[in-house]
């Protein structure tokens, strides 16, 4: 085993180690809970030897689904290659579309208000979509464009390693629980993905039309800051 090897070992078992904590488990636990958590591990989520660019570069210029017909760029998600937290939306609108960045419209301002609230910066954490092409007049994205798109992202998740992920909007959390609950119901509480805590909330969008709901996210996000260990006052 040469040294690039041996710290390609070390990286893995740490990741491993990480990985167990943010599972629950505590110190070398062989108990049924910790057992059962580990069989429950999904190596193929959490292996990541490939990079963001890798990926990127495996996207190409897309035409795995009949989006690629009516985008004008694909929009991959931006942000820490390390984030702590990854914000997941639905998809690109407009001005992603225009622009090849994600959340940068309407709803990407009121993100970035989320984002500050919270006592981060919009570079310290990662955004996504679920799906990285804008569907035409900003439709729902369809099961097959989903089915087509997501393994990307999941690569993306795996290649991050966030500790906390939240899915703003429907598409985000029943995408990545595996649901078809209601968002009204899913929201403002914590789930896991592939061992990573996922905290559902409204979409940026939906709050643009219904500012009442602002408050059920801010209730949301208060939760969050505390699982993160953010100081609310801070
Ligand atoms: N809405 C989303 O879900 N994603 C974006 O990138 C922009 C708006």
């Amino acid at each position: 085993m040469n040294s690039r090897e041996l710290l390609a070992v070390f990286d893995e078992v740490a990741r491993t180690l990480k990985m167990q904590r943010r599972m629950g488990v505590r110190g070398f636990d062989c108990g049924q809970k910790a057992v059962e958590r580990l069989a429950g591990w999904d190596r193929g989520l959490v292996q990541h030897s490939e990079s963001l660019d890798a990926i990127r570069a495996d996207l190409g210029q897309c035409t795995r689904c009949p989006l690629a017909e009516t985008r004008h760029n694909i929009v991959f998600g931006e942000g820490n290659p390390q984030a702590r937290l990854l914000f997941v939306g639905e998809a690109p609108g407009f001005e992603e579309d225009k622009s090849g960045r994600p959340f940068v419209g309407a709803a990407g301002q009121l993100l970035d208000k989320i984002i500050a609230a919270i006592h981060l910066k919009r570079n310290e954490v990662y955004i996504g979509n679920i799906i990285k092409c804008r569907p035409p007049r900003n439709r729902d994205p369809q099961p097959d464009e989903i089915h087509t798109c997501f393994p990307f992202l999941k690569r993306q998740i795996a290649a991050i390693s966030p500790e906390f992920i939240c899915a703003m909007g429907r598409h985000a959390a029943q995408t990545l629980l595996g649901t078809t609950a209601p968002i009204s119901r899913l929201r403002g509480r914590f789930y896991e993905f592939g061992g990573i805590t996922v905290l559902p909330t409204y979409h940026p969008a939906y709050l643009l039309h219904n500012p009442d709901q602002k408050r059920a996210v801010w209730e949301d996000m208060k939760r969050l800051m505390e699982a993160m260990g953010i100081d609310h006052a801070g």
